[in-house]
């Protein structure tokens, strides 16, 4: 018996064919194993019959055993070899023969069948094992869970009262607002975990809440027992507030990832704007980069949504500092910013406008348009220093030499103003069905402007697709976006980011992906892959070419 009660799986081997006798089995057994054993020398044990049992092997002076591990007919065959038997029927794995004891002197054992003797094959090394490591998990959670659930229904035991209240808003004679209340018994052993039910230190809490929360507050308590909750868009608000309230982080978030599934569903946008604000208030940081995700992806129809007017300077500064908005180009984000501004007038301070406007990466502005801003643009002359400074970067952005450019502290300082967003106008993206080559410059500064890559843009729907293409894919549809020159000059230079991006019915971006490779591979089920929902094969592709300095 091992002295950590861990069954040792051990191995064994029938032998058929004998070729003995009885007496010659008999003899086999009738040594004195202790007194005459060589080294390597093996016998059989835990077996009423003397052509089968559980292998040990003779070493250093002790017989110990043999794991299992790797254990076959190959290795059989040596072990029946060995004792003259004439073959092995069969290896049985996983202590058929009982548990042996003594050390393990072998594990991993890997015989190619032709050996005469089980210690001339391939094993670890005497007494070198894992042979106990072997894990089990008991996993009855699924039924843990139904326990508990049943404890918090029958309330047995419970020594906890949470008194949840909620005003009608109905006003009483005395003058006092109706409330309603329910109390619900728990367990202050499973609610301790979460410090801000205080089970420490009170009997009794009372939580107000809302009219229309207070049916869900009992499955919220159940959750905290159970781990499961049936979730519904309305329940999932009321139950992500009290899951932030009560500090149980693990229901807001899978409450937050539900939101996100029925952003797409406003086209006023003011559900992303106010999930967003929520999500600040209560700290959930997966729900607020969530909505802030969705609003950058679509960031061309926020401008043109009711909710834009009402953004706040924070979220709009969030917004204008992602790399991930896409937009046609960026002098529409400076003329969006521009017309926001002008319309809130004195409601924004000339510093959080200031603030605002240096958001704007003037460098990757066409420098066409850069050069009609100062008589366009309407904020020009009330932020003179901020465009004046920024107009002066982008020229230099578009005559000077990256080599130059980088050694330029200014450059260092504002790095983000020298990367790309994704552009979605001409000649940066093409949206594609299939297959179609399109053309960009190899970058965005005026230098390269006649550098110019031809690249080809294919979707691949079947195996038959790739293998035309010499293409090994691993799911469908795939997509691809090769540059048909070489790219090799640019090299050390220039890194380029293409993102795919796709547009569910015509109406919203439901995902941005990059490529690997050249290759991106788009999820096939809708709702369960895609950050935003959208019924398979409902988005139509657009790729984007993003080149960037490194
Ligand atoms: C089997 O293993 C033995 C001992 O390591 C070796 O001598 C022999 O060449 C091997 N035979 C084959 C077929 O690999
Ligand atoms: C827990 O105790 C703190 C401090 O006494 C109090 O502010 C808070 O409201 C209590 N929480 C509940 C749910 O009663
Ligand atoms: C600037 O204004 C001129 C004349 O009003 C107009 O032709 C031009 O298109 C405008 N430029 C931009 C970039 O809007
Ligand atoms: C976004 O804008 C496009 C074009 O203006 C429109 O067709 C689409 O319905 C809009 N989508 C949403 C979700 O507002
Ligand atoms: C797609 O989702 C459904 C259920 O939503 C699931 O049954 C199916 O296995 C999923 N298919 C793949 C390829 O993930």
């Amino acid at each position: 018996m091992l002295a950590n009660g861990i069954t040792l799986s051990l191995w064994l081997l029938l032998l058929l064919h004998i070729s003995g006798t009885d007496s010659m089995k008999f003899s086999l057994f009738k040594k004195k194993p202790e007194a005459q054993a060589k080294e390597g020398e093996v016998r059989l044990a835990g077996s009423k019959t003397s052509s089968e049992g559980r292998v040990e092997i003779y070493h250093d002076g002790t017989w110990g055993t043999v794991c299992d591990d790797g254990w076959d007919l190959a290795e059989a065959q040596v072990v029946c070899r060995q004792l003259r038997f004439l073959g092995a029927k069969s290896a049985v794995n996983g202590g058929t023969y009982g548990e042996g004891s003594g050390p393990i002197w072998l594990d991993e054992v890997n015989c190619n069948g032709t050996e005469s003797d089980l210690s001339t094959c391939v094993f670890k090394d005497w007494a070198v094992t894992d042979c106990f490591d072997t894990g089990y998990m008991l996993d009855h959670s699924l039924a843990l869970s139904e326990e508990l659930g049943q404890v918090f229904d029958s309330g047995d035991g419970c020594d906890f009262q949470i008194v949840v209240q909620s005003t009608t808003g109905n006003k009483q004679l005395d003058g006092t607002l109706e409330t309603v209340q329910t109390t619900i018994c728990a367990h202050k052993m499973i609610l301790s975990r979460f410090p801000l039910f205080n089970t420490s230190e009170e009997n009794t809490i009372s939580v107000h809440v809302s009219l229309s929360c207070q049916p869900y507050f009992t499955s919220f308590i159940r959750y905290i027992y159970t781990r499961k909750a049936d979730v519904t868009f309305s329940s999932a608000q009321c139950l992500h507030q009290m899951a932030s309230k009560f500090g149980v982080k693990q229901l807001m978030e899978d409450t937050g990832r539900l939101f996100s599934k029925f952003l797409p569903q406003d086209v006023t946008f003011h559900t992303p704007v106010s999930l967003y604000e929520y999500s600040v208030e209560t700290g959930d940081f997966l729900l607020k980069e969530n909505c802030l995700q969705y609003m950058a992806w679509n960031y061309q129809n926020l401008t043109q949504s009711p909710a834009w007017s009402h953004l706040s300077v924070k979220l709009l500064g969030a917004l204008l500092s992602r790399s991930d908005l896409v937009v046609s180009d960026e002098y529409f984000l400076l003329v969006s910013l521009e017309e926001w501004i002008s319309q809130r007038g004195n409601l924004i301070s000339l510093e959080s406008q200031a603030d605002l406007l240096k958001l704007i990466r003037f460098p990757m502005i066409p420098a066409e348009k850069l050069y009609e801003l100062q008589f366009n643009s309407t904020l020009y002359n009330a932020h003179q220093d901020v465009y004046g400074s920024n107009i002066l970067k982008a020229f230099q952005f578009n005559v000077l030499l990256f080599s130059t450019l980088k050694n330029n502290p200014v450059f260092k300082k504002d790095e983000d103003d020298y990367q790309a967003r994704i552009y979605t106008a001409t000649p940066w993206a093409a949206t594609i069905d299939r297959s179609a080559s399109f053309s960009t410059p190899v970058h965005n500064s005026l230098i390269f402007k006649t550098n110019v890559i031809q690249w080809e843009a294919n979707i691949f729907m079947s195996q038959s697709d790739c293998s035309n293409r010499g293409v090994r894919c691993e799911s469908f549809p795939t997509a691809r976006l090769t540059a048909q020159n070489s790219l090799r000059q640019y090299q050390s230079s220039i890194r380029f980011s293409n993102q795919l991006l796709l547009r569910c019915q015509g109406k919203y971006i439901c995902q941005v992906q990059d490529f690997k490779n050249d290759l991106s591979h788009i999820s096939t089920n809708g709702s369960q892959g895609l950050p935003y929902p959208c019924p398979d094969g409902q988005y139509d592709y657009q790729f984007v070419v993003i080149p960037n300095y490194i």
